[in-house]
């Protein structure tokens, strides 16, 4: 298993990956529930629009094994207006069925901690939905702490 900077060429791998872990979040519970493929669709078009706009400081790291892609992480700078800190965000964190359970996803994370470093940052933050439990414990165990509560209610 390799870690190695992401290529355009990537992105067909990428693009599914990041809609499927963005499907992981979804909660029909509180939104209209959409078929997967409609869903999918968007995500991947939101993607697209999101790699265009280069308005903000981007990384894409892959994991690869002997069968090629196993998974990546896409990351963002982000900065706060008031405090003006400059900090990384983890847009998506992905590994393929196939290769999970093998640290993958804590390498590509700790891939995530050195580009954040090298950019000058003192943090990372990502967001998880509170039903994810294997992603749950991984940041558990990688030191991660509860930042915020997003919280919702019907109207
Ligand atoms: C979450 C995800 C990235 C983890 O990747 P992975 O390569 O399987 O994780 P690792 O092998 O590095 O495991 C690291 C830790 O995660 C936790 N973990 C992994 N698989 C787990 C499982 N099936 N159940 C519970 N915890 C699990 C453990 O704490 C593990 O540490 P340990 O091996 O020392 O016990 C992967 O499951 C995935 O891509 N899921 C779908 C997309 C997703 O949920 N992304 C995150 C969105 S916020």
């Amino acid at each position: 298993m390799r870690i190695r900077a992401g290529r355009e060429s990537d992105w067909r791998h990428v693009a599914r990956g990041n809609a499927e872990a963005a499907w992981l979040s979804f909660a029909p519970r509180y939104v209209p529930a959409i078929p997967v493929s409609t869903f999918k669709a968007r995500a991947r078009r939101f993607d697209l629009r999101l790699r265009a706009d280069g308005a903000a400081r981007r990384a894409l790291f892959i994991a690869e094994d002997e069968l090629g892609y196993a998974g990546h992480v896409w990351l963002e700078e982000r900065g706060d207006p008031c405090s003006l800190e400059r900090y990384t965000v983890v847009l998506t964190l992905y590994v393929t069925r196939r290769a999970r359970g093998h640290g993958t996803g804590r390498r590509l994370l700790r891939q995530a901690y050195r580009w954040g470093r090298r950019s000058g940052h003192a943090r990372v933050q990502l967001s998880v939905a509170p039903h994810n439990a294997t992603a749950l414990a991984l940041y558990r165990s990688e030191g991660f702490e509860t930042f915020l509560y997003s919280q919702t209610r019907p109207l």
